[in-house]
């Protein structure tokens, strides 16, 4: 079992049958949906909430069965993957684009579990650049906006164009190399007109499972 599938398979471990669960996205939660799909396949009912159509098409391969975030009040546990993680359990999250729905389903769930391997701790964050989601029309606008915040705004592409998110909206990678003050700067960047969402996480995460190479497991909360 490699860090990422680790983290995962511990993670999972929390959930009980009958609970609502969150599915996060990318290479970890990947290994989350897997382990919970063997335990629904060993009888277990949940219900799940995808965090994009990526991890809900996965889902369903995996026999999991989703509902709309609007179907539910709340969800129980959400499992979710971080490009980066601060020991205030603050976190950077949308190196994969879902950035929005993530934070949607994190805000909406009483524990939101990280899962990640052990190169996602950082001292500061901001070595990874800032997803933010904003809308296309007049994005040259919000990016120069987004320069005054002291960071260079990268759009991102796919095949040699703008990547389009789950929502029909763009991403700005903003490389600030250092967020002393992530309180302060959610804030800034959201007062933007044209943005959308961003990829700081602040005081969201209820626990931190780090995985490691050999196998083992780390918590925090
Ligand atoms: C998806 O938009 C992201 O927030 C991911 O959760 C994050 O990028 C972590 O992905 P990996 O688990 O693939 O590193």
């Amino acid at each position: 079992m490699n860090a990422k599938q680790a983290a995962a398979h511990r993670a999972v471990q929390y959930i009980e049958d009958g609970m609502i669960i969150g599915l996060g996205t990318g290479s970890t939660s990947y290994w989350a949906i897997r382990y919970l799909g063997e335990k629904v396949k060993q009888g277990m009912r949940i219900t799940a909430i995808a965090t994009s159509d990526e991890t809900e098409r996965l889902g369903l391969q995996c026999g999991i069965k989703f509902s709309k975030m609007d179907a539910v009040e709340h969800i129980d546990i959400d499992i979710d993957g971080a490009d980066e993680i601060d020991q205030q359990r603050n976190l950077i999250k949308g190196g994969g684009g879902a950035l929005l729905r993530e934070k949607i389903v994190a805000a909406g769930s009483k524990t939101f579990i990280v899962i990640a391997d052990e190169s996602k701790m950082v001292g500061v964050l901001g070595r990874f650049p800032l997803p933010v989601e904003i809308i296309p029309f007049g994005w040259q606008h919000t990016a120069r906006r987004l320069l005054l915040l002291g960071c260079k705004t990268i759009i991102r592409q796919k095949e040699a164009k703008p990547f389009i998110t789950d929502n029909g909206n763009y991403i700005l990678d903003c490389h600030f190399a250092s967020i002393p003050d992530p309180v302060a700067l959610q804030q800034q960047i959201n007062n933007i007109p044209g943005v959308v969402e961003n990829g700081l996480f602040v005081k969201m995460a209820t626990r931190i499972v780090i995985g490691y190479d050999d196998g083992t497991v780390k918590e925090f909360s």
